[in-house]
């Protein structure tokens, strides 16, 4: 190829070879890893975190940190954050747009300098992403916020407690909440928290810091401000939404995938939900594989955890298309994860979108005009595509349908998967796909 698209951006060429078969390690989580940097901003010790994966989104976080003062390393699979030197509270605004983390830094860059810049947040498109809710618990906690046109600016002389209840237990306010109230006087208390695995995880990291968090039964964080806190160790535990999409590969592709490094908990809502359909899984303390002789058409509905995880819808959705009847598939975490779905229908899948909360509960989402739920019937033969990945998650479900597809398929901006996988064209080549890369090197 030498379009000019693919100069400055990779692709992926991607060979059907039937049904794959194989071991694939998955490493710490996208989601995790970056916040976990985050934190180490506020130890008067340098933190070292391991099982790191090979994505863009360090490299983004390292250089994030590095331009406030830290001295970032990133050597094999360790990430060391040394926070001594932080000299300045200002993100330059060519971060912006990249990733979720400049609205995470408010917190621990305003305990360090007592001032802030972050640039507008990125990430991927797939609903409106507002930062409403990170803004009005900061403020809560004694910021003063002002949103101008390219970022968001915070002044505080000194954050204390709150009392903060989240409209929806989003992951990110969450974290901005742990963040931080782990340094701010006297108590938080948080009502409708996120409790996702890679939230708990950094809620426990902080712990290791030298943070005080109680997390109660009902869903509320309760936090109570220490004076200091000093950097920590910590090996990070498997993606789970790497190894959900590894062993869907297998399943869409009739063949059985070995996903080795996640803990059977973190996949917990997607082995019964898979279970429900007839897939067999083969489960140990190291290990999950997963395959069927035939699968059922399923009705799930995604959610905070823990209920399905809106990332996993994607390839689920492709594996619908390769069940015999009809699936729903209810969208209740964003409102407009299913462009993606346009690219699939040229490839073959029978795939509609509506506005209305079908299979489950009513949604946020009941009155407005998202097309957030979608019925896919299957089972239909998939062709191979030119096709330009839109996201992280759509896009990975892009390679999935590509591997269970006739004909060769050829992916453009594969740098949205290089950004959040670990290494994906080997673990793909590994289970036997043929699929070849061109353009800039990723990133290492
Ligand atoms: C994180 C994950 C993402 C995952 C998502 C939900 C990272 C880097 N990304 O994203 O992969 O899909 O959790 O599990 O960890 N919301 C607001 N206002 C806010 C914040 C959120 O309205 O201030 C809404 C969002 O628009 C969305 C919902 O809350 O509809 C959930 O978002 P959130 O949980 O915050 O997602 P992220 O933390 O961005």
């Amino acid at each position: 190829m030498s379009d000019a698209s693919t100069v400055s951006n990779p692709s992926w060429r991607i060979e059907p070879v039937g049904p794959l078969h194989g071991d694939v390690t998955v490493r710490g989580s996208k989601n995790a890893v970056t916040k976990h940097m985050v934190a180490a901003v506020m130890g008067r010790t340098p933190s070292k975190l391991s099982n790191c994966p090979e994505i863009g989104d360090i490299q983004i976080t390292a250089e994030m940190l590095r331009s406030l003062g830290c001295h970032v390393e990133v050597e094999a699979d360790t990430v060391t954050v040394e926070p001594a030197d932080v000299v300045s509270g200002r993100v330059p605004l060519s971060y912006g747009g990249l990733n979720r983390i400049p609205i995470l830094l408010v917190g621990p860059v305003l305990h360090r300098m007592g001032e802030v810049f972050v640039p507008l947040v990125g990430g991927d498109r797939i609903g409106t992403r507002p930062v409403d809710f990170h803004v009005s618990s900061l403020e809560a906690m004694g910021a003063e916020v002002h949103m101008g046109p390219d970022g968001l600016e915070a002044k505080a002389l000194r954050l204390h407690g709150a009392n903060i209840r989240l409209p929806f237990p989003s992951v990110g306010a969450t974290e901005t909440v742990l963040l931080t109230a782990v340094l701010a006087e006297g108590r938080t208390v948080l009502e409708n928290s996120a409790i996702e695995p890679e939230v708990i995880e950094l809620a426990l990291f902080l712990q290791r810091m030298g943070a005080r968090i109680e997390l109660r039964p009902d869903r509320r964080f309760v936090i109570e401000g220490v004076e200091r806190l000093q950097g920590a160790e910590h090996r990070l535990d498997g993606d789970r939404i790497e190894a959900f999409s590894y062993l869907v590969a297998g399943l869409v592709t009739g063949g059985r995938v070995r996903v080795h490094g996640c803990p059977q908990g973190r996949l917990v809502t997607a082995i019964s939900t898979l279970q429900r359909m007839g897939a067999r899984f083969e489960i140990t303390d190291d290990w999950l594989a997963v395959s069927a002789q035939s699968l059922r058409p399923a009705v799930v509905q995604t959610d905070a955890h823990p209920g399905f995880m809106t990332d996993w819808q994607p390839p689920l959705v492709v594996l619908f298309s390769q069940c015999a009847g009809m699936s729903v598939v209810h969208e209740t975490v964003y409102e407009d994860r299913f462009p993606y779905v346009a690219a699939l229908k040229e490839m073959g899948a029978e795939v509609e979108l509506f506005d209305a909360c079908l299979g489950g509960q009513d949604c946020r989402f009941n009155e407005s005009t998202a097309m957030h739920s979608a019925v896919v019937h299957g089972r239909t033969s998939l062709r191979g595509a030119e096709i330009t990945v839109p996201d992280i998650r759509g896009g990975f479900g892009y390679v999935i349908a590509a591997a269970a597809a006739e004909g060769p398929s050829l992916l453009h901006h594969v740098h949205h998967l290089e950004r959040g996988y670990h290494r994906p064209l080997e673990a793909f080549a590994g289970l036997g796909l043929h699929i070849s890369r061109e353009g800039p090197p990723p990133p290492s």
